[in-house]
């Protein structure tokens, strides 16, 4: 890529010089043969955790008019219904390292009220297992399971396990019969723990505690059923002091034959206010994603694994949140209520296509989390609105599959300054910030191009060659775009929403368009 790559005209006018700046011509070129891997639709998962109102007076409020019979929004349904949320993480977070999730099911009457510890609210457990699964049939998102490796013990996750996925016979799948609920879950996906490296987790373990713990629950789990998948808790620890690489590491080399997946978290923010610093986080988290693919490299080569895949990567937690992350912002009833701008839609959409650049080896992601808390959906008594981030989210999980492609980009560049990604974490500096942030992936002879431009004020004109096969058709035009930077959305306002845009005839190996300022555009065309 090459850098300040202006090409500066100076045009004398008599004796009056004036300078004009003009982008040159970025390139991307793609190769539907140059090919990194299997895009896996679970990298368009969300997370639905007992906080704030992201399930009471989220997704579950009885008391409201807009509720069916069994308390969901239907407002709520009909929005996560049109995000195509592929899979969905629950009950936590930070939340299940104190849950016991008997306390979640049977005679609602009958469950027990607890105190909250993590996110300091009154859980009257009045939704739990069996109300979870309920929403994620009405959604069609897979679910996915965290257990309590905190305070909660390995026989309790057994337990769970037996509850949801046997047929019938030992007392947990009897248990859940006579709940009502004939039909085991058989459910797949089952994450060992939460975190497990924060100091903040209730319950939280050393490395070497934690390997052991996890490797006998999984023992246990599988015992009970054996096919579902587990993912391990990598680092969420980037705070001076913390050491991820030996945490992620460590937990490799012990789980290295056990787990399906090595779980990471990010969280980043702009709290300077710097907008260039920001539009680079992305990079971090394909930085990082690089440093845990080479330790699971170095842990497969002695893995016994049998025919099972490789150790994969599950972002199960990323968003934008630094807002309402301290004080009373960050905790009891309205914790986390983050409100979103066009920034932070084009960070979150530069997530996403790290994780399309990085197909071969992240097969699942979570945007944390799904309404209010964090969250693409926001709701009131009355109403909702989609954040500015649904947007880029929505697009990906509805047109972004197949192959992923390997893409060249050759566009200006910059530099930032040392900054801090997310509060209290490392700073750093990133070199060579292409103003073109692009992924690619190839389906059923169509290309869809992926592209952020971090530009705040130019256009970028670029040619988009085809190096192998013709572009051909009606190439689809989809832009997320907004007046400015800090643009938003609330009840009532959508200054920041997707926008099908005319369709372009093209024909031959080239394409010329020119992306907008601080915009995500994708298109969708097809390659014969
Ligand atoms: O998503 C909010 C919180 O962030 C989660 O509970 C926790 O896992 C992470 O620290």
């Amino acid at each position: 890529m090459k850098k300040h790559k202006l090409l500066t005209l100076t045009i004398i006018f008599l004796s009056l010089s004036v300078e004009i700046t003009i982008a040159q011509n970025a390139r991307i070129k793609i190769d539907i043969e140059r090919q990194i891997g299997e895009v896996s639709p679970l990298i368009y998962g969300n997370f639905v955790e007992h906080l704030g109102r992201c399930v009471y007076g989220g997704i579950y409020d009885p008391d409201s008019p807009l509720a069916d019979e069994r308390g969901f929004r239907k407002d709520v349904l009909d929005a996560v219904r049109d995000l195509h949320v592929s899979i969905t993480r629950y009950p936590g977070g930070n939340f299940v390292s104190n849950y016991h999730w008997l306390d979640g099911v049977g005679p609602k009457e009958e469950r027990v009220p607890r105190m909250e510890l993590a996110w300091h609210r009154l859980e009257t457990n009045e939704f739990g297992t069996n109300e979870f699964m309920q929403f994620a049939r009405e959604v069609n998102t897979e679910p996915y399971f965290t257990v309590n490796m905190g305070t909660g013990t390995i026989e309790e996750a057994q337990h769970w396990v037996e509850y949801c996925n046997i047929k019938e016979g030992p007392y947990f799948a009897e248990l859940r019969k006579k709940h009502g609920f004939a039909e085991p879950y058989n459910i797949k996906y089952w994450s060992l723990g939460n975190e497990m490296d924060g100091f903040w987790q209730m319950g939280h373990l050393n490395v070497k505690d934690y390997s052991k713990k996890a490797r006998e629950a999984a023992k246990l789990m599988r015992l009970t059923d054996p096919n579902i998948k587990l993912v391990a808790a990598g680092s969420s620890n980037y705070r001076p002091g913390a050491d991820p690489d030996n945490w992620n590491s460590t937990v490799l080399h012990e789980l290295r034959d056990v787990v399906d997946y090595i779980a990471l978290h990010i969280y980043v923010g702009n709290p300077d206010d710097n907008y260039y610093n920001f539009m680079s986080a992305p990079l971090v988290l394909d930085q990082r994603t690089q440093i845990v693919k080479g330790m699971i490299a170095r842990e497969m080569q002695h893995a016994q694994r049998g025919d099972r895949d490789p150790v994969y990567i599950a972002w199960d937690e990323y968003n934008v949140w630094y807002r309402a992350r301290r004080g009373a912002s960050a905790r009891g009833e309205r914790a986390l209520e983050e409100k979103y701008n066009l920034e932070d839609a084009l960070v979150v959409a530069g997530f996403l296509n790290a994780f399309i650049r990085n197909a071969d080896i992240v097969k699942m992601a979570n945007m944390a989390q799904l309404v209010n808390v964090i969250a693409p959906i926001f709701t009131n008594e009355n109403d909702l609105f989609k954040q500015t981030i649904y947007y880029p989210l929505q697009l990906f999980s509805k047109n972004v599959k197949g192959t992923s492609l390997d893409v060249f980009v050759d566009c200006d560049t910059y530099d930032t300054e040392e900054f801090n990604i997310g509060l209290g974490e490392v700073s750093t500096v990133q070199k060579n910030v292409p103003y073109l942030d692009v992924s690619a992936t190839y389906s059923d002879g169509e290309v869809m191009i992926c592209v952020v431009n971090r530009n705040k004020d130019k256009a970028i004109a670029t040619d988009i060659i085809s190096q192998k096969g013709e572009f051909s058709g009606n190439m689809k035009v989809f832009e997320v775009n907004g007046p400015n930077i800090k643009s938003m959305n609330d009840f009532e306002k959508e200054e920041v929403k997707t926008v099908e845009k005319d369709d372009i005839k093209v024909r031959g190996n080239k394409i010329t368009y020119s992306f907008p300022p601080h915009s995500f555009t994708l298109l969708k065309c097809e390659v014969e």
